[in-house]
């Protein structure tokens, strides 16, 4: 088979991405270009690109996506008050059209009419990969190693193939968990986290505490935000990605943010997830609160209905759609009052709302109270109940 002239390939510098290189000018290119994209996971991405160009790539970038990612990914989804299946926060998935958008751009700067990612043929990453680059670039071919390279999908094996081919292979333990990570959260799977049974140990946990390990005191802080945007933290105004890494830094400091979900996989099977997401889960959650506050009953429980669908696009890979761009144009509209303050308390891996405040309010103390300054009619509630269970009572009475 020939091969093709140029492949660009999404690299993490861990083992297989780094086999991928290899694997890759074997079997299918006369080049690689690696591309490691900077989302907050915060690794040493330098030492991961010159690892690349060790191992055989021809060019490695590092590209910094890390606002754009916030910007143009993650608020959208928090307008959305996107969780799949009710829990997940959606952080892997929400990154991979972005990861594939920065691939696509390279490819088409170098000339190179061949993407790869290292996905294996048993999840949901692969799927979003590849739906965004038909979206952006439908000519685009695409490589799978992992799906292909057969017998490489054994540990040992693959750490033989490293080694016969000098890749390196770090000396540190190696983790026995896969990890993902960016700025909205991480992901973490296999291990001994298959056996659904078993409590996550520690040691699959890095960036929250144990509630056992969080401090005595609690913690208030107070988000405020713009037209559905988070814009401050404690009154100091920041922008997004402080915000994220701060309220990551202070939530998981308080345990917050920590997930063990059995999660359907778009490609049917059901997997033990464990994530961490201390900043998502507590914007999420502040997010939720002001539109409760700002918006009307009927917006509010129909929104719902749009956000969970909107999480479930993201899951499945359908970032780049027809049905993701028309949401967003609802849900924008939603947000224009989305401004004001929200107050948590963040004590032993809860994170509770106990205040809350918008120019935009529809809660009206006149209406609520019961105290003497009430304004509500009294008088119109007999009518109002007579009308509205005209319907029950017409039924019971036809025996
Ligand atoms: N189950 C999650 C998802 O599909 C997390 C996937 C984690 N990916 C990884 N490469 N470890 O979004």
């Amino acid at each position: 088979m020939s091969k093709v002239k140029k492949v660009v390939l999404a690299y993490s510098g861990g083992l297989d991405t780094s086999i991928a290189i290899r694997w890759l000018l074997e079997n299918k290119a006369e080049e690689v270009i690696a591309v490691a994209v900077d989302m907050g996971q915060k690794e040493d991405l330098e030492a991961a690109r010159q690892k690349a160009l060790k191992v055989g790539a021809s060019h490695a970038y590092i590209i910094d996506a890390r606002k754009e990612f916030v910007e143009d990914f993650v608020w959208p989804l928090l307008k959305a008050n996107a969780h799949y299946e009710f829990e997940y926060p959606l952080a892997t998935a929400i990154a991979r059209p972005l990861i594939a958008k920065v691939l696509n751009d390279i490819a088409e700067k170098t000339g190179a009419d061949t993407v790869a990612h290292g996905c294996t043929a048993k999840g949901n990453d692969q799927v979003r990969f590849e739906l965004a680059w038909y979206a952006l670039n439908p000519k685009l071919n695409v490589i799978a190693p992992a799906r292909e390279w057969g017998e490489l999908c054994d540990r040992n094996k693959a750490i033989d193939y490293a080694q016969k081919h000098n890749i390196p292979v770090s000396s540190t333990k190696k983790s026995p968990y896969s990890i993902d990570l960016n700025l909205w959260g991480r992901s973490v799977e296999c291990g001994i986290l298959e056996d659904p049974m078993i409590e996550p140990p520690e040691d699959a946990y890095a960036l929250t505490n144990s509630i056992e390990k969080a401090p005595d005191q609690p913690a208030y802080i107070e988000i405020g935000f713009e037209k559905g945007i988070p814009i401050s933290l404690n009154g100091q105004k920041m922008d997004g990605l402080e915000l994220i890494e701060e309220l990551n830094s202070i939530a998981g400091l308080h345990g917050v943010g920590r997930l063990d979900q059995m999660e359907n996989r778009l490609v049917g099977i059901k997997s033990r997830e464990v994530y961490e997401a201390p900043a998502a889960l507590t914007l999420l959650k502040a997010h939720r609160e002001l539109e409760f506050l700002v918006n009307s009953k009927d917006l509010m429980h129909f929104k719902q209905s749009i956000d969970q669908k909107y999480a479930e696009l993201i899951y499945n890979g359908l970032w780049f759609s027809q049905f993701r761009m028309s949401l967003d144009a609802f849900i924008e509209k939603t947000q224009e009052r989305m401004t004001g303050l929200i107050k948590l308390k963040l004590f032993k891996g809860n994170c509770i709302v106990v205040g809350r405040q918008s120019p935009y309010s529809l809660y009206n103390h006149g209406l609520a109270t019961y105290d003497a300054d009430d304004q509500f009619d009294h008088t119109a509630a007999p009518g109002f109940i007579k009308i509205f269970g005209l319907g029950v009572k017409t039924f019971f009475e036809n025996k």
